[in-house]
């Protein structure tokens, strides 16, 4: 697991976090704060060598491998932090996952899922801004497996400790990565991180 320790990141998350902060600011700082996290996301991206020419000289760089990475947000609220993503890599391809928590029993349920049928060798990059209980994180984490993937990076904005032991016990022994904004103290008899920011999906789009 990866924590994000930056000023910038902790500045940005405070304004996220507050509970005047409207729906215009809050997809604007999502998607900022989802770009500094994808640096550190992507730092083992698939990358093969490849001879070009500057204007001055031969010299060898890099390029994304083929298949291009998977970029999939789970719906709702992480469709706020697509563009974030896509900002920082472009040439990545976007397959969805809807999935919902049923507020009494915190159980997940998908209700719609676009992605391609087989992940078998694809570097999948999840979106999902708030990991709470964990249960909607390895839910879709479960579902890309199913076809094939084993590379898998999910991209929170906050963390729960208790969902972060329950996804990284799930998955020990396969290569998943979590890459946190902020780890927080706990959650609510509600299952809402705390402090956290409320609800993501509302707070970006309004109430469903
Ligand atoms: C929220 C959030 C995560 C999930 C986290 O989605 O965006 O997907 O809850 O909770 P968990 O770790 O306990 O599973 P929600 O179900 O509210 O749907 P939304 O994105 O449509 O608002
Ligand atoms: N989902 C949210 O949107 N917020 C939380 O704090 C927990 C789950």
């Amino acid at each position: 697991m990866h924590v994000a320790d930056h000023p910038l990141i902790t500045h940005k998350l405070t304004v996220l976090r507050d509970v005047a902060t409207p729906s215009p600011t809050f997809r604007a700082l999502t998607s900022e704060l989802v770009t500094l996290l994808a640096y550190e996301a992507t730092r083992h991206v698939r990358t093969h060598e490849v001879t070009i020419q500057t204007p001055v000289a031969e010299t060898v760089g890099l390029a994304i491998s083929e298949p291009r990475p998977l970029i999939v947000p789970i719906l709702r609220a992480g469709l706020g932090m697509l563009e974030g993503m896509t900002a920082l890599m472009p040439s990545a391809e976007v397959g969805f996952l809807g999935m919902v928590r049923n507020e009494e029993t915190l159980e997940p349920s998908v209700y719609a899922e676009r992605l391609p049928d087989d992940l078998s060798n694809r570097q999948c990059f999840v979106l999902d801004p708030m990991l709470a209980t964990g249960g909607s994180l390895l839910s879709a984490i479960q579902y890309l497996f199913e076809r094939g993937a084993q590379d898998v990076t999910a991209v929170c904005i906050l963390g729960a400790p208790e969902g972060v032991a329950a996804v990284e016990k799930a998955v020990e022994g396969h290569d998943v990565t979590l890459v946190l904004g902020a780890l927080d103290e706990r959650l609510n008899e509600h299952g809402y991180i705390v402090p956290g920011l409320g609800d993501a999906g509302d707070r970006l789009y309004g109430t469903a």
